[in-house]
């Protein structure tokens, strides 16, 4: 498999995890093979772009990555919709634009490179958090939830995945044990388990979905309804 993940296959020392070129080369093939779900969340998105998607509307991509979810996100939207994808690695928008010109979907769109903490949410019938709020400090997520309801329409609706925690340390172990045996189903080695997990540490900050719930009630929104969990991954349905 020409872009199959083997970045931890060989002893290394720890470094903190990074979304550089590398990592952006393999992205596909690593987010399928580590996120339980991931597929299934795709599908999602795309009932959302056709439920949610209100014409003349905006659609944000935070963190997009190589453009999957921007391109979900595009190929089920009015096309009088807009889609905003942003994120910070220039490695990940280099190649999220080249994907994107590939795709003839009516709707428009544009890539931005920029700290989700400074992108401006307009007119927004839908916003995708989808394994992005994780790798923001945690004192500065709240900060980017209400921005994120202030720039909603009403009867717009955010989609926010996450790794979770858990408060009680058995179900904590247990979930962790079995993602890491996922882990394995998907061909990844122990060596390659425990060497990103290590580098993930303290780079990757997961809140359980209690904190996240409350955190989405503290800005605002009203209604919120878990739509997928996996062992320890999980995603919510915020809407305004
Ligand atoms: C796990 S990936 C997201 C996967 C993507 N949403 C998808 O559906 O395929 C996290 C992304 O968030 C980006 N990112 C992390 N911190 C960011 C920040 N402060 N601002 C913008 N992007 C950020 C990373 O560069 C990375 O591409």
């Amino acid at each position: 498999m020409k872009h199959k993940d083997t970045l931890f296959a060989t002893p290394m020392e720890t470094s903190p995890f990074e979304f550089n070129a590398q990592v952006a080369d393999v992205f596909d093939n690593m987010i399928q093979r580590s996120v339980p779900g991931y597929h299934f969340l795709l599908d999602v998105i795309a009932v959302l772009a056709q439920r949610y998607g209100a014409k003349d509307s905006q659609c944000y991509d935070l963190g997009c990555s190589l453009g999957t979810t921007s391109l979900r996100l595009r190929q089920n939207l009015p096309a009088s919709c807009h889609v905003i994808g942003v994120d910070n690695s220039a490695a990940m928008v280099s190649r999220c634009k080249h994907n994107m010109a590939r795709d003839h979907s009516q709707a428009s769109y544009e890539i931005c490179q920029q700290n989700i903490q400074d992108t401006r949410i307009n007119n927004a019938s839908i916003v995708i958090l989808n394994f992005t709020l994780q790798f923001i400090d945690d004192q500065e997520r709240q900060t980017i939830l209400d921005n994120i309801y202030a720039g909603m329409n009403p009867g717009g609706v955010l989609l926010l995945a996450e790794k979770v925690c858990f408060d009680a340390s058995e179900q904590q172990q247990l979930q962790t044990t079995l993602y890491h045996d996922f882990k394995r189903l998907q061909g990844y080695s122990d060596l390659e388990v425990a060497q990103k997990r290590a580098a993930l540490e303290n780079v990757l900050v997961p809140n359980t979905l209690q904190q996240h719930r409350q955190r989405l009630h503290t800005a605002g929104f009203k209604q919120t309804e878990v739509c997928m969990q996996c062992f320890n991954f999980a995603a919510l349905l915020a809407f305004k």
